[in-house]
């Protein structure tokens, strides 16, 4: 029997409950079928592999919500959003438990601040000992593209409560006085029901009073919603998010219990993202320590975006489907993305092998030569040389000096 070995392995870790080491067995096996020209055998394994990844990561960890904690009526998809009484725009649009969307990846500190939220809501009583209630509002700010709608939607879903949407072009209106009806209008329907209210893109609603650009009417705006969030405190769950919190007018920061800076991820976290949105492409580790060096500094977005246009061209390209595939995919899609400030990213889009010697000469980087042999294609004696002769040099220096 072909791979008896591994599969003993396999076998060996699965009944000793080893996940790590399981998964390591099977991601080896699944390169021995690779390298045997079993493809047929190896789409399965990574079949496998990818809806094992997908499940774990949407495993349901809900939140048994005290419903004496949220207060109010059940929303309905046959309940009537709010309108604007002039144009008939709806004020909001709800999404209700059950969608299946899958879990942000975070750093370290952002995954606590989150997990920590969540478990709040898992033990009310222990917080009631101390005499204080889980917390009922979330500020969340950040650069674009870094999850912080996802992360809305994650905390409404593992509170199994539905999510009002406020919707800012309906909520602003040209009509004098209209808007903070309209903003009161859509409180009164959230404090009604039992929900999370989202107040997407806020710095729309709550921008600074004293804006030379706007006059009286920013002023009542923001006065209303003000008010509306001091009443809303007793009610349900209220998360407000802005990529632009310098425009926050300062009373609004007080109204929300917690803020949470979702920031570009940092490498760790951009590998668990590069291994994601490469599904059901199961990269090695030093293809994905690659992809996640030139992205660097980059958004979730960003990344899920660099990671779907490998695999198209990975897929029209007829290359395999392994690290050197990718990587030739990946240096394709850098140089046709517009021209960018990150070095690595540059050297890889215009010349590959500088790349690896600007890789292999980082002392930052924990990809072993080995790791990136496997994942560039290239032989370890040629990795070896390149480190050596430094020809990202001449490059980087160029490049420094534009
Ligand atoms: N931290 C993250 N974890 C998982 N996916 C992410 C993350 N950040 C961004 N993404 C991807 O990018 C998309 C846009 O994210 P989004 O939450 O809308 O960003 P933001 O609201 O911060 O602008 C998401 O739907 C997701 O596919
Ligand atoms: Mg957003």
């Amino acid at each position: 029997m072909d791979h008896f070995s591994v599969i003993q392995s396999i076998i060996r870790s699965g009944l000793a409950g080893d996940q790590a080491g399981l998964g390591k067995q099977v991601q080896r096996l699944l390169a021995r079928l690779e390298k045997a020209g079993q493809e047929k055998e190896a789409a399965t394994v990574r079949r496998l592999l990818s809806s094992s990844i997908e499940t774990k990561e949407l495993k349901p960890s809900k939140v048994e919500v005290s419903r004496s904690m949220i207060h109010g009526e059940t929303l309905t998809p046959d309940t009537i959003p709010p309108i604007d009484r002039e144009t008939g725009a709806q004020l909001c649009t709800v999404e209700f438990p059950g969608a299946m969307r899958t879990a942000p990846i975070y750093e370290r500190d952002v995954k606590d601040t989150i997990d920590g939220l969540l478990d709040e809501w898992r033990h009310p009583e222990a917080l009631r000992c101390v005499d204080v209630d889980p917390t009922r509002s979330l500020l969340i700010f950040g650069p674009p593209g870094s999850g912080k709608t996802m992360t809305a939607y994650h905390i409404a879903q593992n509170l199994e409560l539905p999510l009002v949407m406020a919707r800012i072009d309906g909520l602003i209106s040209s009509f004098l006085g209209t808007t903070a009806r309209n903003i009161a209008n859509l409180f009164e329907f959230a404090n009604r029901y039992a929900c999370v209210l989202l107040l997407d893109e806020f710095d729309a609603l709550a921008k600074q009073r004293d804006d030379p650009q706007e006059i009286g009417e920013i002023k009542r705006v923001v006065n209303t919603l003000l008010q509306n969030l001091d009443l809303r405190r007793d009610h349900g769950v209220t998360i407000a998010i802005t990529n632009h919190d310098r425009l926050l007018d300062p009373a609004v920061w007080r109204r929300f219990e917690t803020h949470v800076h979702i920031g570009e991820p940092n490498l760790e976290a951009s590998t668990s993202l590069v291994k994601r949105f490469l599904l059901p492409i199961i990269p090695d580790n030093g293809t994905v320590g690659i992809i996640a060096y030139c992205l660097e500094g980059r958004s979730g977005a960003d990344l899920q975006r660099v990671c779907t246009s490998i695999k198209r061209t990975l897929a029209l390209s007829g290359a395999k489907h392994d690290g050197p595939g990718v990587f030739q995919a990946l240096s394709t899609v850098l140089a046709r993305l517009p021209s960018h400030d990150h070095v690595p990213a540059k050297l890889l889009a215009s010349d590959p092998e500088a790349f690896v010697s600007l890789m292999t000469n980082n002392s930052h980087i924990a990809i072993s030569q080995q790791d990136i042999a496997a994942a560039t294609g290239m032989s370890k004696s040629k990795i070896s040389d390149l480190k050596k002769s430094k020809r990202h040099l001449p490059l980087v220096e160029a490049s420094h000096a534009k």
